[in-house]
């Protein structure tokens, strides 16, 4: 029988490259925390805005309803997740060793979403943001890793929060009917919980993309864009669907694990479609997937700690259970890892 791994690592983009450390310190999960805007627009609303129906809707993504910023910007959501998991950690602020934010965009192009955090919670460590689109959460624990790796932190904050409500055009019902706006936060500290992880990137810019301002240099001519997100729906959801399914099964097998030995999947909230297309060609049953899509429709980055922050509170996760996490989206990217819970269950 193959030796387990007990900490491998690898990226299957770049040419294949695979580290594994044993006796190593990774992190473990010790506290999660969650933030919707208070708005809440049903595919009903919605479809007073643009030609739509429940019916398209839910039939095709499983959303019936998401959460819109209205008078939240994205770092009081932010900041309300970071508390959150703090609390739930029993971490103090000055504790940190690191901050990271996972989003496309925050409320400045600089400061950081992070650095805005860090003031508003009273922290001194180092804070940056990584925009990796819905795959930023899981790219942020890998960045993580590394500091634990290099025995640079303690106590780590990982926040993902997205505002897509600002990036979709409300005019195109292809797509604004498909997201929404939250943030979702964990707090790491040294430990065995990492299993395996896994990070791809592929570059398109044709497929998912949101242009960038182009400014008013006075040097140049300025171009005409249209500044909302396009998307390819189709080749998005094969993508997706490809991607899950090899990302999942590379991580459970460099864990060590077989898939029916997975206690939790949380994938990326994107299209239930997409989540089902995965659990047809994988070997995990069905109950084993959870998700959140219905209430909440597709935000990016934040998509999986909300889902983790929400399975944690309603006492779902427990000790020792193994879960996979998987994301996909704009880069395109993707990410998946394999984590031991190691925290007790919310007692319910
Ligand atoms: C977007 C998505 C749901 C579209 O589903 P689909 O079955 O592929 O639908 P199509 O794009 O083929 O469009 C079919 C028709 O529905 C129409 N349509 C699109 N959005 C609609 C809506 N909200 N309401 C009603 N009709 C709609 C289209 O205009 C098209 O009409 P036409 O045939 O007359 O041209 C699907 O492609 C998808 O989920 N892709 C992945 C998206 C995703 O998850 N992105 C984020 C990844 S992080």
């Amino acid at each position: 029988m193959a030796k387990k791994q007990l900490m491998p690592w690898f990226n299957t983009v770049r040419p294949k490259y695979e580290r594994v450390m044993k006796n190593s310190m990774s992190f473990q999960i010790i506290g999660t925390g969650s933030a919707y805007p208070v708005c809440i627009k049903t595919n009903d609303e919605l479809s007073q805005l643009v030609d739509t129906t429940d019916e398209w809707i839910s039939s095709r993504t499983g959303i019936k309803s998401r959460h819109i910023s209205t008078t939240e910007s994205l770092s009081e959501l932010a900041v309300t997740a970071a508390k959150q998991a703090l609390e739930d950690a029993n971490v103090k602020s000055e504790e940190l060793s690191l901050i990271i934010c996972a989003t496309i965009q925050g409320d400045y192009v600089t400061p950081s979403l992070a650095c805005v955090v860090q003031k508003e919670i009273g922290a001194k460590c180092p804070a940056f943001d990584v925009n990796a689109a819905c795959s930023g959460f899981i790219y942020g624990l890998d960045i993580a890793l590394g500091y634990y790796e290099r025995k640079k932190a303690d106590k780590v904050l990982i926040i993902a929060a997205e505002t897509m409500s600002k990036h979709v055009n409300w005019k195109d019902r292809a797509t604004c009917v498909l997201f929404g706006d939250g943030a979702g936060a964990v707090v790491l500290s040294a430990g065995d919980g990492l299993v395996a992880i896994k990070t791809t990137a592929s570059g398109a810019t044709d497929i998912l993309t949101i242009p960038g301002r182009t400014g008013n240099n006075p040097f140049s001519e300025p171009k005409a864009i249209d500044d909302y997100l396009y998307m390819n729906g189709p080749e998005v959801f094969k993508f997706a669907v490809t991607s899950m399914c090899r990302d999942l099964k590379d991580v459970i097998a460099a864990a060590g694990l077989t898939e029916t030995e997975i206690d939790m999947v949380l994938p990326h909230q994107a299209n239930l479609k997409i989540i089902e297309g995965a659990m047809n060609r994988l070997k995990i049953p069905e109950e084993k997937y959870y998700g959140n899509i219905e209430h909440s429709g597709n935000i990016s980055a934040a998509s999986i700690p909300i889902l983790l922050d929400e399975l944690n509170k309603a006492g779902l996760i427990k000790k020792g259970f193994k879960l996979a996490l998987s994301s996909f989206g704009g880069g395109l990217t993707s990410a998946a890892c394999v984590i031991k819970w190691n925290k007790e269950a919310v007692q319910k």
